[in-house]
């Protein structure tokens, strides 16, 4: 069964200041996180390399087992790909920055940028408030629909872009960890657990924790990763 890994990027230094939007790098918690994202996915991978040839073996055993001794001389299968995904912005990248290109697919994808804050972009929601009472007021009131000033995007805007990735998402085979931000994993998330459009600007997705999405016939289970340092 393959698996869906996602999580944020490691802690930046906008989050620090409690800065939305923007594009920084990491601080210097953010870059303990990506270094242990690196080892923890690098053992999962090698993890589910390992039951994979274990079962390769077994069933071998059964042929065996079932054709009076003779075994057919089928080869090993080989390993599956395993694609990391990323947005654009430095805070993601950096977070895979350490990441073995020999082992991992590594792409940066747009699709998988933050919503876009417009007029907003690297405020503090008090900031925001002292500044645009009227824009605060009325995302609260609709955070969903709510759209940002200065060309900035809604959670509507951002579900539309992020949906051909779902799409591919459920097509594909392969082992991916993807690497995103608060917005595009909430709906990432909230896809595939079924949850209700108006409660996706309302889930709790904090930084530093992984969650693994396994897709089954029944529907998509989840288990959640928590690093506390
Ligand atoms: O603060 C981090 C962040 O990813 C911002 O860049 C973004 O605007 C915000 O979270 C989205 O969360 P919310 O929709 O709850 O404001």
């Amino acid at each position: 069964d393959r698996r869906i890994w996602i999580t944020r990027h490691g802690e930046s230094t906008d989050n620090t200041l409690g800065r939305i939007g923007g594009d920084s790098s990491l601080s210097e918690r953010g870059r303990k996180f990506a270094a242990c994202l690196t080892k923890f996915i690098k053992m999962q991978k090698d993890l589910f390399r390992q039951k994979q040839l274990e079962k390769y073996r077994e069933e071998l055993k059964e042929e065996k087992k079932r054709y009076l001794n003779f075994s057919s001389s089928e080869p090993e299968p080989p390993e599956r790909n395993f694609l990391v995904w990323t947005s654009m912005l430095k805070r993601t990248i950096e977070t895979v920055e350490k990441f073995d290109s020999k082992e991992f697919d590594v792409m940066h994808i747009r699709f998988l940028n933050e919503i876009y804050a417009g007029a907003c972009e690297e405020m503090t929601y008090q900031q925001i408030e002292e500044e645009y009472p009227e824009e605060y007021a009325a995302r609260k009131s609709n955070k969903l629909y709510y759209r940002y000033p200065g060309m900035g995007e809604s959670y509507l805007d951002v579900i539309h872009r992020v949906n051909p990735l779902i799409i591919e998402l459920e097509r594909m085979t392969d082992n991916i960890l993807i690497v995103t931000h608060r917005v595009v994993l909430r709906i990432v998330l909230a896809y595939f657990s079924d949850v209700e459009k108006e409660k996706v600007p309302h889930m709790d997705v904090p930084l530093h924790t992984v969650y693994c999405l396994q897709p089954k016939a029944y529907g998509t289970e989840l288990l959640k990763w928590v690093w506390d340092e």
